[in-house]
């Protein structure tokens, strides 16, 4: 089966870095395990259903429908909540060894506190959890992504320090609730269970409506929280179960224009912190406190250079004590990144791309080349090396850690079925990240595909689809309908193999 013709690949004219590269012949090893990703906000719907709180994504779209490219929301969504079993029934289809899925906070804790727990949103969880036990498929729970309760928020949010003890409880309650259902993997089809959370942290920028993230002290305040529910995982959880735990963290990849000294090292700067205007946000702040230790050293440095210059106060940079950075150390047990796309870096400015929050940084500019090809819908273009370099360079940072890979996919606007792009987006990332296994011993033990369905994708609605399976959004029954890609992700499953 590891040989046969390769798809045929539909790239942008010029894109010669792509059109040239020939995709591996090579088999995914054994260990490996294959999943599927979600979260809450994005496919439940029943935004109020049974006791659920609100939580900041209802509140902020409730306020502004208009900020959302179709005017859509995310009340209804796929419709999870009631359709749960659907989407099950497709990962069976598929034939996935597991399920990531995210656990609404305010769905339990409608105010986002421990005194008022919602019974009616744990049983949902314990549905679909049993679901996803009866059919063989493992389950992967992100506690947070991006849906904060708005009770929690018109606190202050994650910019209280409270929240570090809002969420541990939070998170203690998931272990105790679902802890079981995750331990259980280690009978069905993974060998271990996963108990990842997700700590990313954002508000909503008041001029363009569009989450942003909220700078250093929020970036803290997520490091310390992660660190102390993993703490409590770790001292109180462990010893009764098989699950495992760690902070998922989103990354673009980051590459120097030239291999100058000046490129490779604004390159490397993009890396650890730099904040892009409403995007995704960087690697090693989220990942050096935990994979290492304390901020990143190029952050310390940058952030002192600038205070320097600048005539900033160097308290810009909110210090971790002594205490803090041994307590975050080492929490983890596995590393989960989630990527989609990559830029390129210049030192000397030049071409440019306006972005307001870095044009005061010496002039460096980050821009995506008009020959890569542009995802049909959304925010990237497709950079299928990208993947295979960001794993490199992880293990060149943060050494040889154990990596599994969160999320990764490709959106387009109609949700056709006939989905060519995608398996082409898939083959190519999928054998990136083979090269750099067999080539330099990167250890990544699992895929996530986004998504199995058609979901609501934020600040763009309904318009960027990235499921494997159609979602008719206007249809009130939301049928799951199989596309090309999800038979083709679902050869990879039972073959290993890229090529059909
Ligand atoms: C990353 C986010 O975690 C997820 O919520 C989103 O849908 C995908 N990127 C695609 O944009």
């Amino acid at each position: 089966h590891n040989t046969g013709k390769l798809l045929p690949l539909s790239l942008a004219d010029g894109d010669d870095e792509n059109a040239n590269y020939v995709v591996t012949r090579r088999t995914w090893p054994d260990n490996v395990k294959f999943g599927v990703a979600t979260a809450a906000y994005q496919i439940e719907g029943g935004w109020d259903a049974d006791g659920k709180g609100e939580q900041v994504w209802d509140t902020w779209i409730h306020n502004n429908p208009g900020k959302v490219a179709d005017h859509s929301n995310g009340d209804v969504a796929s419709d999870s909540y009631h359709k749960y079993t659907d989407d099950v029934a497709a990962m069976k289809e598929v034939g996935v060894d597991y399920h990531r899925l995210s656990i609404a906070w305010s769905r339990i804790l409608p105010n986002g506190t421990i005194d008022n727990i919602n019974q009616a949103g744990i049983d949902y969880y314990i549905k679909v959890f049993e679901e996803l036990k009866a059919n063989g498929i493992g389950a992967m729970v992100t506690l947070y992504h991006w849906d904060i309760p708005t009770d929690l928020e018109n606190q202050g949010g994650w910019l209280n320090p409270d929240v570090v003890d809002w969420f541990a409880d939070y998170a203690r309650l998931c272990y105790e609730q679902f802890g079981d259902y995750v331990d259980s993997l280690g009978d069905h089809q993974r060998t271990e269970a996963d108990l990842p959370r997700r700590v990313r942290i954002w508000r909503f920028c008041s001029g363009c409506g569009v989450q942003r993230s909220w700078g250093v002290p929020v970036r803290q305040a997520c490091s310390l929280a992660h660190a102390k529910a993993w703490h409590i995982f770790d001292e109180e959880f462990r010893s009764k179960s098989e699950a495992r735990n760690t902070i998922v963290i989103d990354s673009d990849w980051y590459e120097p224009t030239t291999d100058s000294d000046e490129d490779e090292a604004a390159a490397e700067i993009w890396r650890q912190f730099i904040v892009r205007y409403c995007s995704p946000s960087q690697f090693g702040m989220y990942a050096n406190p935990v994979y290492s230790k304390d901020w990143p050293q190029v952050m310390i440095d940058r952030i002192a250079d600038r205070s320097e210059k600048e005539g900033f106060n160097s308290s810009r940079l909110p210090a971790f004590s002594d205490e803090e950075v041994e307590y975050i150390s080492g929490t983890y047990d596995f590393l989960a990144v989630n990527h989609y796309t990559s830029y390129m870096v210049s030192a000397a400015g030049e071409p440019a791309i306006s972005d307001p929050s870095f044009s005061r940084d010496g002039g460096q500019s980050v821009y995506q080349k008009d020959t890569w090809q542009q995802a049909a819908a959304g925010w990237f273009k497709i950079v299928p090396w990208g993947i295979g370099k960001l794993l490199r360079w992880i293990k060149k940072t943060y050494g040889n850690i154990e990596i599994v890979i969160t999320e990764n996919g490709v959106s387009d606007l109609t949700g056709t079925l006939d989905d060519d792009h995608r398996i082409n987006y898939i083959q190519m990332y999928m054998s990136h990240i083979l090269d750099a296994m067999y080539e330099e011993d990167v250890n990544v033990t699992a895929y996530t595909l986004w998504s199995i369905i058609d979901n609501f994708e934020w600040t763009q609605g309904f318009n960027a689809k990235l499921g494997i399976y159609y979602v008719n959004m206007s249809d009130p029954e939301r049928p799951r309908v199989a596309k090309k890609s999800s038979k083709y992700y679902s050869s990879i499953i039972k073959t290993r193999c890229l090529v059909d």
